[in-house]
């Protein structure tokens, strides 16, 4: 049972609640991928480019200084979400990748030389792999990883070595394909007693989970809002002050600045030193709204369903398809979230997408940007399903439907 009503929530996803293709209703189960919308997300940004559309931080007209109170707004509500200490540490990019981006580039750069060691872990996507291997190329630093368990955790057992001499440890709060929840407060805090900076990629966790950046102890944090009901195009970069002080920044251009003469510049205080040019304003406004829709319902009872859900996915897959489906990550929804990869049989998991959208059931397939944690698995591909708020045991039912039609359809 979950503590909201699921109906309610979906009624207010336009695409969830009216669309239809073949006259059936959408089984949206690619939020790992991107979220859909509510309503009030759509609505804020529409009455804002009605209402309140103009340039932020340049012009001294009121309607400027309400479209700057706006965007500043966003802030403070991600600062809220993710109990940041000021809303002047979070720093808005285009999206998490980006951010990771940043990271690599702006303090790595500054902080990073020949024979520096990062430690990634197996079961990153690659947004937090390919900055860092950029910089590794250009600058001959060493990059470590942290192997798996059987069930696909992360095996900690050598970790001390691991981090040894190392100046970073990067890792994901929550895999995006084996929907494994590391432990991120004891890894920020092994990342410390190393000496390493402790840079957390939390883009799957922070739109299921309650977030707290301090009790963590994690340094720099990226996620997105596509993922959290929020529109695409903006992405955060949470860090400590300390930290993003000392960045040099990363994008040039206006708003980051203090002064610009012939000879140089000197840069704007945090969050504007790493805010070059015009910001994405509309998407702030959307974000906001998405924040305080996931707030009114609560971070703890979206997990609480999440783990609900999860655990009938497992059961249910397993009930009905045994051996014949193999779903990886970990069994115990204490430390796994919603997100389902598997192989059924010996389909191609694009044959499974294909067939599953022949029912409106939408699913991803293909490395889901993890190509090393797919060598890992020793497969090429996974088909993927992955839960949100709005997703109940029906759709997983729908999902099981379709597989049962893949089976047909394939002649098993
Ligand atoms: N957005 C990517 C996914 O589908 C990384 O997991």
């Amino acid at each position: 049972m979950s503590s909201f009503d699921i109906d309610a929530v979906r009624s207010q996803f336009p695409l969830l609640s009216e669309r239809t293709i073949d006259d059936r209703r959408l089984v949206y189960l690619d939020s790992g991928n991107t979220s859909q919308k509510p309503r009030r997300v759509i609505d804020a940004m529409s009455e804002f480019m009605e209402r309140s559309y103009a340039p932020i931080n340049r012009s001294s007209y009121r309607l400027a200084g309400e479209a700057t109170d706006a965007y500043e707004g966003a802030r403070v509500a991600i600062a809220r979400l993710i109990n940041a200490p000021s809303a002047d540490e979070v720093v808005f990019t285009k999206n998490a990748t980006e951010s990771m981006n940043l990271i690599a580039q702006a303090w790595g750069r500054a902080n990073l030389g020949a024979g520096d060691v990062v430690v990634l872990t197996a079961m990153e996507h690659h947004a937090n792999i390919v900055p860092w291997q950029m910089l590794a190329a250009e600058r001959d630093i060493e990059i470590r990883w942290i192997p798996l368990t059987a069930d696909g955790q992360l095996d900690l057992s050598d970790l001390d070595n691991l981090l040894d001499g190392a100046k970073v440890l990067s890792f994901t709060a929550m895999s995006n394909v084996l929907g494994t929840l590391p432990p991120v407060q004891r890894l920020c805090r092994a990342a410390h007693d190393a000496g390493a900076l402790a840079v957390v990629d939390a883009c799957q966790f922070v739109p299921h989970n309650v977030t707290d950046v301090q009790t963590w102890d994690a340094d720099l944090v990226a996620f997105s809002s596509h993922k959290m009901c929020g529109p695409s195009g903006i992405g955060m970069l949470w860090g400590k002050m300390a930290i993003l002080d000392e960045m040099p920044p990363f994008i040039g251009g206006g708003n980051m600045i203090d002064t610009v003469t012939f000879d140089g510049f000197t840069t704007a205080p945090v969050p504007a030193k790493f805010e070059a040019g015009t910001p994405p304003i509309v998407e702030a406004v959307g974000l906001t709204a998405a924040v305080e829709f996931l707030e009114d319902i609560g971070m703890a009872n979206i997990r609480q369903h999440e783990m609900n859900l999860t655990r009938y996915t497992l059961d249910t897959l397993q009930a009905r398809f045994g051996d014949d489906i193999t779903i990886f990550g970990p069994d115990n929804v204490e430390v796994r979230g919603g997100v389902f990869s598997f192989t059924f049989r010996d389909l191609h998991p694009h044959d499974v997408s294909q067939v599953l959208d022949e029912t409106n059931v939408c699913v991803r397939a293909g490395h889901h940007c993890a190509k090393p944690l797919m060598k890992t698995l020793g497969v090429a591909a996974t088909t993927r399903a992955s839960v949100y708020l709005y997703n109940d045991e029906a759709d997983i039912d729908a999902l099981a439907d379709g597989l049962d039609g893949a089976t047909d359809i394939f002649g098993f």
